[in-house]
């Protein structure tokens, strides 16, 4: 198993934080968003006797209202066309485990998010990229690009819309291609929307699920994690109009039992969070990402892709190895008693050599932390390339 870059330099974090530095998490995806109230009052309020377990594909009360919540969104699909999962990351396993075998192979737009890695190994699949770039601001690559690739063991496309590591939105046209090429080979298109809510710029969000003749082909990830900052509730979900894929998931499901029944409590209530509370959101992401972006720019000899969605961005820095640098600063460097902590992009591609000058930022910090940080990074560079 891959190591996760997000959390790979965690123990040099620790020691740094022992020796009294002060770390900005910059390598988390973990939002300082408050979780709305309404989701921890639910927990809070509720009188349970017994925690039991619930069913495997998820209480049947908050599925329909899951649903419900994607019709408001455009997407028409039955509570029976959902499974619960403990976060979109075990949605995820349970898709490759119940659409792949051992030794067939997922098509992935590089960078990605890292742990497709670690769940592709895990079910003994192969990942073959194809290489989205900085100087393109991570678009899809050219249709033609995966044609290349697919052979008789590719079983699937896997997108994440709008992009971790990317930031990268895509295009109404973008899907549709997509949906063309899966039809043509009879692949599954797996979409992990999971920051489907963060979209920046008037941009609107394009589902798989919205595409027409689509049914048999496309499967939804999706979580609570990021949408409601409920990281730690573990709740997430599979979602596809295709009645085997749903069975089969099932199964796995049932392995496992159940997914946690406090959490589906404070999601079902979840669902009830006013639209203003995204609308604050979003414009608290939109500020920090127009700092982050304006202050990393001032860089002499970094480079960075502006993100359309999500609460992420790649970035090009002035070193050759960023993994040792993304070290270095927890190891031996602080100003003023405070240091950084970035993700090494290169745990994000899954072609050899690509991503070692690259650093993945989350802005899921305050604008004055993100400026403070951005700082640090600017100091760093000076003294580390001395
Ligand atoms: C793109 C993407 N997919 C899936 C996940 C998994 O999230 P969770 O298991 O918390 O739902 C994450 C978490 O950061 C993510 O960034």
């Amino acid at each position: 198993m891959p190591q996760s870059p997000i959390r790979k330099l965690v123990p040099y974090a620790e020691d740094a934080k022992k020796r009294g530095v002060s770390v900005y998490h910059l390598n988390i995806g973990q939002p300082d968003i408050k979780t709305p109230k309404i989701a921890l009052d639910a927990v809070k309020n509720n009188n349970l006797e017994i925690v039991a377990y619930s069913r495997s594909e998820g209480s049947e009360e908050y599925r329909t209202k899951i649903a419900k919540y994607y019709s408001k969104n455009n997407i028409r699909v039955t509570t029976n066309e959902i499974i619960v999962t403990t976060g979109g990351s075990e949605a995820l396993l349970f898709t490759f485990g119940s659409i792949m075998d051992a030794g067939d192979e997922v098509i992935i737009p590089e960078p990605f998010y890292a742990n497709y890695n670690g769940f592709s190994v895990a079910s003994g699949v192969n990942v073959v990229p194809v290489i989205s770039k900085i100087d393109d601001n991570f678009a899809l690559p050219p249709i033609e690009e995966f044609e290349k690739l697919i052979s008789s063991k590719t079983k699937a496309i896997l997108i994440c819309n709008p992009g971790n590591p990317t930031g990268y939105l895509y295009s109404k046209e973008e899907i549709k291609k997509l949906a063309n090429i899966v039809k043509k080979h009879n692949l599954f298109l797996i979409a992990d929307e999971v920051y489907r809510e963060f979209t920046y710029d008037g941009e609107k969000h394009h589902s798989v699920m919205e595409v027409g003749g689509l049914e048999d082909y496309a499967i939804m990830i999706d979580s609570v994690s990021k949408r409601y900052s409920m990281c730690g509730a573990r709740i997430g979900c599979i979602v596809s109009r295709n009645k085997e894929v749903i069975q089969t998931a099932l199964k796995f499901a049932q392995a496992r039992l159940s997914p946690p029944t406090y959490a589906q409590i404070a999601s079902e209530a979840a669902l009830e969070t006013p639209q203003s509370y995204f609308d604050d959101v979003i414009n608290e992401y939109v500020e920090r990402r127009n700092t982050l972006i304006k202050e990393l720019q001032q860089i002499e000899g970094v480079k960075v892709a502006t993100p359309k969605g999500a609460f992420y961005c790649i970035v090009e820095l002035p070193v050759k190895n960023a993994d040792d640098f993304a070290q270095w600063l927890l190891e031996e460097f602080n100003l003023n008693g405070e240091t950084i902590m970035v993700a090494p992009a290169a745990g994000f591609y899954s072609t050899k050599g690509l991503g070692e000058n690259q650093v993945r930022i989350a802005y899921v910090l305050k604008k004055e932390d993100l400026i403070a940080s951005v700082k640090i990074l600017k100091e760093a560079l000076i003294q580390y390339n001395a």
